[in-house]
């Protein structure tokens, strides 16, 4: 888990500064995770931003941040409502809150956004503010499975309270049952894992989210990968995906 200062100015707002790293690759990295829920995004995530060193940022986590937050606005907790029942927060709430958040776009070590776009509208505010930023987008990298699968991937997941980091009770248990390895906060089962909401999540993955693939297919911005297998095989077919992307724009792509 990247515990970043860049990371924090995504929880809690633009107003908290960013030390850079420096790069282990010759340029930053911005890419779009897809994928429905439980397929491994955030377990991904974790894994490519420690050897890209890109920003993570979840609108998921976002989310959950707030649900833990002491002062939430009302809009914000309408917003943690959906999520708890299965369903997406509105577009408007989701495209401010990113917009408010779009320096992390500009990363020194680039993005990995988890979780958004999740809808056409989001995709094409996406496109804007990356337009704006002058930043482009490498690719989105839809990680693909057997649903059978990501069902059981759920069911098992524990999650950090402190930073977020994932684990699984069978493929991938805590070195202390109910502690996270890296920070020792107590894991907990996220509320939307439940059966009935995991049904709801995935009804929502189809209509809304699905039709993201066609999007990016069509701008030439999509790398299909297999979710199959441990998450280091997945990870390396990530990174391939990752590594032919940045070849083919070795260009930086940020205008200062
Ligand atoms: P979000 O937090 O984005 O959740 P999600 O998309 O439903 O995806 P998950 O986090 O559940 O799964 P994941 O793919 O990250 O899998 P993970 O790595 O944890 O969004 C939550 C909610 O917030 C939404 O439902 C919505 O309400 C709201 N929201 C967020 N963004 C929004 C937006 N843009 N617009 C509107 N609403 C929005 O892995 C799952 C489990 O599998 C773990 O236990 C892990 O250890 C295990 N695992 C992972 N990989 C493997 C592997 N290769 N082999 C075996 N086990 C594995
Ligand atoms: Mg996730």
């Amino acid at each position: 888990m990247n515990d970043s200062t860049e990371r924090q100015g995504w929880l809690q707002g633009p107003h908290v500064a960013r030390e850079p790293e420096p790069l282990p690759y010759q340029r930053a990295v911005r890419f779009v995770l897809l994928g429905p829920p439980g397929v491994g995004k955030g377990t991904q995530a974790e894994r490519i931003v420690r050897e890209f060193r890109a920003c993570h940022l979840s609108t998921g986590d976002l989310f959950r941040a707030a649900k833990c937050a002491e002062h939430v606005s009302p809009a914000m907790r309408a917003a943690v409502a959906c999520m708890q029942r299965g369903e997406l927060v509105s577009d408007e709430i989701v495209i401010d809150l990113v917009r408010e958040r779009s320096s992390c776009l500009r990363c020194h070590g680039g993005f990995l956004l988890d979780g958004f776009p999740r809808t056409i509208l989001q995709a094409r505010a996406l496109d804007a503010i990356l337009q704006d930023l002058g930043v482009e987008l490498d690719a989105a990298l839809a990680f693909e499975l057997p649903i059978d699968e990501v069902i059981e991937r759920l069911g098992g997941r524990r999650t950090c309270s402190g930073c977020a980091a994932v684990f699984h009770v069978v493929s991938r248990p805590p070195l202390r049952e109910g502690i996270c390895d890296h920070c020792r906060s107590t894991l907990f089962q996220r509320d939307d894992d439940r059966e009935e909401t995991i049904r709801v999540r995935m009804r929502v993955y189809e209509e809304s989210t699905g039709p993201l693939i066609d999007y990016f297919a069509r701008a030439g911005k999509l790398e299909l990968v297999s979710a199959s297998g441990d998450p280091d095989m997945v990870f390396e077919r990530g990174k391939s995906a990752i590594l032919g992307r940045l070849a083919l724009t070795p260009q930086a792509s940020v205008v200062a």
